[in-house]
């Protein structure tokens, strides 16, 4: 059975932490869900660790689909939230579109979107219209050519903001709320003031979840850590090891075996052969 916004909520209220990672197609999906974490998150950093674009603005909702469609069938028990991509929720009108087409045509469960009190009125009317909403505010990505990549917050009156931000998406309904490089000290105080569980991504250990990125927590880049990373495992490394043994083995002959190879009635193949020799 696939768990609910309800079993998220519940976790912060019996003050489990929740634990949550992206993931962008079938596979990876399969392997969240044999390591029994709740949450899953296609978000819009698909953009940039799977198509290789600078930022999470090129990708199209319709690519976005194409993924979550994929995680939703790789998956049976995690929750799966999929990310708005930018300039798909400017209007009331094109959230409801554009969340009603993540819902109905990938089988997800919920939507993210980014932004504070701004986009409160839409999440509202998400909401009454039965598809629920995690929130996203501190550094939100989509903005990235206005607040740089910076933590956000460190000043009483951004600070300030982002408390009200995160009260009016509460009261406007959002399930759950991603706090993205926050100071710590910001963040369990935001944590602390919410009914709703929020979700860290370098913004300490007082958030009810975390959230990570599964190629910087699996090692998949070979050169860049970022600072809210923590690398579980080094699979780029062990992949190109993998790779060049591959490479030897088909280069020396050693793959593939009698193991991996079909084998056919030796006076078969000389039927076949004598037969060519006929014409
Ligand atoms: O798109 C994404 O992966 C995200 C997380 C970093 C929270 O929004």
């Amino acid at each position: 059975m696939r768990l609910t916004i309800l079993d998220i909520q519940r976790m912060k209220r019996r003050g489990e932490r929740i634990p949550m990672v992206t993931a962008y197609d079938y596979t990876s999906a399969q392997i969240v869900d044999r390591a029994g974490i709740p949450l899953i998150l296609v978000g819009d950093t698909l953009a940039m660790v799977m198509l290789g674009h600078p930022t999470t603005l090129p990708v199209s909702l319709d690519e976005m689909l194409h993924h979550i469609r994929a995680v939703v069938r790789g998956s049976q028990q995690a929750l799966v939230v999929g990310d708005l991509p930018f300039l798909t929720y400017t209007t009331v009108e094109q959230a409801v579109h554009s969340a009603g087409r993540v819902l109905q045509e990938t089988g997800a469960q919920a939507v993210k979107l980014e932004g504070g009190t701004s986009v409160a009125p839409t999440v509202q009317r998400l909401v009454e219209l039965g598809i629920p909403v995690m929130g996203h505010i501190g550094f939100t990505p989509q903005s990235v050519n206005q607040m740089g990549v910076r933590v956000q917050g460190k000043r009483a009156g951004r600070a300030r903001q982002l408390i009200e931000d995160a009260l009016a998406l509460q009261q406007a309904g959002v399930f759950s709320l991603v706090l993205e490089l926050v100071p710590a000290e910001l963040a369990h105080a935001i944590t602390a003031r919410l009914r709703i569980p929020t979700i860290g991504i370098g913004a300490g250990s007082g958030c009810d979840g975390q959230v990570q990125v599964w190629h910087d927590m699996l090692g998949l880049y070979t050169d860049f850590v970022p600072r809210h990373a923590r690398r579980y495992a080094t699979l780029a490394d062990t992949i190109a090891t993998a790779l060049q043994q591959y490479a030897t083995d088909v280069r020396e002959g050693t793959f593939p075996t009698l193991e991996h190879s079909s084998s056919m009635d030796a006076q078969e193949l000389q039927a076949a052969l004598a037969s060519l020799d006929e014409q």
